[in-house]
């Protein structure tokens, strides 16, 4: 059996410099909170735990020691409630996530009409919008984008993560709504080349395993990507999850990691595929002399 890994997998640089913060700050003297769990990954969380650092949900939870910000990034008023408080804070946003951030003060501070390209919920969207004074419109997909009114002067920010093909057909329909529109391409490219690098792979392969945390958007993406070219994917979080059953008769099984997912991890689930390589070449043997 052939196990592969995918060119591009695994921690982004906005997430490996958010957990090595937070493990510096670990090391570091008195108390260390994240303010909400620093990536979409149980373990890694689970790891800071057991270092003594602890997610807390907000400020307010605690009176003093240091405060890590997570790679999503928070609006002004929390660094501000934090200085009040005394908190020692360590700002871990990604700066991509920082440039988007600015862009979208410069808009609103430049008087145009601000749209911001991404998922409503998603803690990056909202901390874009918290910086130009929460009065972005947030536009998820073509058919919010046709209902946009036509506007002087428009300026447009993008959730880091929004995907390249949707950017390109809701920016035909915004430039229809302004005849001066500025464009603040905020896309990172990780997320994107992650997925190329996983349908290249599942494309190629008999089985892709995706490991990453099930609360990950981006890892279920990948999975999806996977399925979508028609490789039967398993989506698991640790290799305790990997069953011998799925590799009997495989050749071929491709491994990705989303942007969350820990080298430590991707390296544990790739020697429990090795165990079952051996096994299954024992049991295979085996039958083989039965049958003789
Ligand atoms: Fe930053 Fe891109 Fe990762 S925005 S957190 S490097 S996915």
């Amino acid at each position: 059996m052939e196990i592969i890994l995918a060119e591009n997998h695994g921690f982004c640089y906005g997430v490996k410099r958010a957990v090595e913060m937070a493990n510096e700050a670990a090391n570091g003297a008195g108390k260390s909170y994240t303010l909400g769990p620093i990536i979409h990954n149980p373990q890694v969380v689970g790891r800071l735990e057991s270092k003594g650092v602890k997610p807390i949900d907000e400020v307010s939870d605690i009176d003093s020691g240091t405060m890590i910000i997570r790679s999503h990034g928070v609006g002004p008023a929390i660094y501000e409630e934090a200085e009040n408080k005394g908190l020692n804070i360590v700002d871990a946003t990604c700066p991509h996530v920082k440039k988007a951030q600015q862009d979208a003060k410069s808009v609103i501070e430049d008087g145009m009409t601000l749209v911001i390209l991404g998922e409503k919920n998603h803690p990056e969207v909202k901390s874009i919008n918290l910086w130009a004074n929460n009065e972005g419109i947030i536009i998820e997909d073509e058919k919010s984008a046709q209902k946009l009114q036509i506007v002087e002067k428009m300026g447009v920010v993008v959730q880091t993560t929004f995907s390249q093909f949707k950017f390109t057909s809701i920016i035909e329909i915004l430039e229809k709504k302004s005849k001066n529109l500025k464009i603040f391409k905020t896309i990172c490219n990780a997320t994107q080349e992650r997925q190329n690098s996983a349908v290249e792979l599942a494309r190629n392969v008999d089985l892709m395993i995706v490991v990453g945390g099930k609360n990950s958007g981006n890892t279920n993406r990948l999975a999806e990507v996977c399925r979508d070219v028609g490789c039967t994917t398993y989506h698991i979080e640790t290799s305790t999850e990997l069953q011998l059953e799925w590799f009997n008769r495989v050749q071929t099984v491709g491994v990705t990691a989303g942007a969350s997912t820990p080298d430590w991890i991707i390296k544990e689930v790739i020697e429990t595929m090795k165990d079952f390589e051996a096994l299954l070449a024992a049991v295979g043997q085996e039958e083989f002399k039965k049958g003789n």
